[in-house]
């Protein structure tokens, strides 16, 4: 059989085996990314369109002159760009892999009917470079290759713990939970599990303003406290509930974050939740951020992170942030709070912040949030591809 059959054997045998992989894909897949910072919708976009285009090349091969000018998508712009403005974001899923299948048997019927005397008839990409139809052929399976091994990727990433500390209000929750999101992994937000031992204390009369909080008896209570990470059924979020019920807004109070560093300083509640954070992250595969997690909880984390920026630019994201949920403090009043959070935390004897000795920093003073999240993304797949 002609090598152009071979590939084209190839090439359906590909799409027997994923369409019905594709079609199963859940939600949380489909919009997960990639490596090179594709969602897996837009990797299947991509791969419509490149159907679409290769066929058309290869019928124009066959009954134009040659060589002959063809634009070139990928190459005369810019590639991002080129999968960005294919808008599938609002396509159903189910509809975009039937189209991708059909577009795939039709290229197959095309070059099943190729003229064996016009393989070398030649393409000029945008480029200026010449392709034979021939080649055309065998780079298209390699490329569709590609793209469904990217996918295979996302479906299965390797687990690793990525550890990501840092100060108060320097953006490590809201990079961390997109990093876990993006990947597959579970995101363990430490601080929420010290704010609800704080909650637990204020509801039982354990902590209060201006005392010290009764460390023995809360200690001793984190037994009866059972704390576990739910996603959020509409946004998928992670939130933490405390014996059946959401605390997610009530831990984030600027009441329970001035009591909560104080709460955080007690040796005995530290132990019983690093413990309990250990046992979470047994089985690797999830983003954990905190302020002990690359040097107490899992100093072998194979992915380590320190946050940090300007004390203004924390204080301005935390008081955006209490702004929205209906809070009304002054600036000055935030800021104190992050400046004293600091001073408590960086201080205190047991487990101090500070930055793991292999941790790479991050200060994001000047840094969108996109920008962090694609910094963060590719240190992880510089990580599990090393
Ligand atoms: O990140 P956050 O603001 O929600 O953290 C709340 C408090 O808990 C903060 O004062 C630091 C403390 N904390 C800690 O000591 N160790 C952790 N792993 C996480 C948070």
């Amino acid at each position: 059989m002609h090598s152009l059959q071979t590939n084209n054997q190839a090439i359906l045998k590909l799409v027997d085996a994923w369409t019905p992989r594709l079609m199963g894909l859940t939600n949380d897949v489909i919009n997960r990314i990639s490596h090179h910072h594709w969602t897996v919708r837009e990797i299947l976009g991509h791969l419509i369109d490149s159907a679409s285009n290769n066929t058309h090349r290869i019928i124009h091969l066959q009954y134009q002159y040659t060589p002959f000018p063809f634009p070139d998508y990928a190459r005369n712009g810019n590639n991002d760009r080129w999968v960005a403005i294919q808008d599938y974001k609002t396509e159903n899923w189910a509809d975009m892999v039937q189209l991708w299948k059909y577009l795939n048997l039709h290229l197959a019927h095309v070059i099943s009917r190729i003229d064996p005397g016009k393989l070398r008839n030649k393409w000029i990409s945008g480029a200026g470079r010449h392709v034979a139809l021939e080649d055309m052929v065998s780079d298209y399976l390699s490329h569709l290759r590609l793209h469904l091994d990217d996918i295979e990727a996302v479906m299965h990433p390797p687990k690793i713990i990525v550890a990501i500390d840092g100060h108060a209000g320097s953006g490590k929750s809201t990079m961390a939970a997109e990093l876990a999101r993006a990947v597959g992994y579970a995101y363990i937000d430490t601080g929420a599990m010290y704010r609800a031992v704080t909650l637990y204390g204020v509801e039982h009369g354990l902590v209060e303003e201006g005392r010290r909080p009764n460390a023995d008896k809360l200690s001793e209570s984190i037994a009866d406290m059972h704390l576990y990470f739910f996603p959020d059924v509409l946004t998928g979020r992670s939130e933490l509930w405390m014996n059946g019920r959401c605390v997610e807004p009530e831990i984030r109070t600027i009441y329970i974050g001035r009591l909560v560093s104080h709460v955080a300083a007690i040796t005995q509640v530290r132990k019983k939740l690093v413990a309990m954070q250990q046992e979470m992250g047994r089985d690797k595969g999830v983003v954990m951020d905190g302020r002990d997690i690359g040097t107490v909880v899992f100093p072998d984390a194979e992915l380590k992170v320190f946050a940090t920026a300007a004390p203004e630019a924390r204080a301005k994201r935390r008081y955006d942030e209490l702004r929205l949920k209906g809070e009304n403090p002054s600036f000055a009043e935030v800021l104190r709070n992050v400046r004293q959070r600091d001073h408590i935390d960086g201080t205190r004897k047991d487990s101090p912040l500070r930055q793991a000795f292999d941790a790479l920093l991050l200060d994001n003073s000047y840094m969108s949030t996109e920008e962090q999240n694609a910094w963060l993304l590719n240190q992880f797949y510089k990580t599990i591809r090393s």
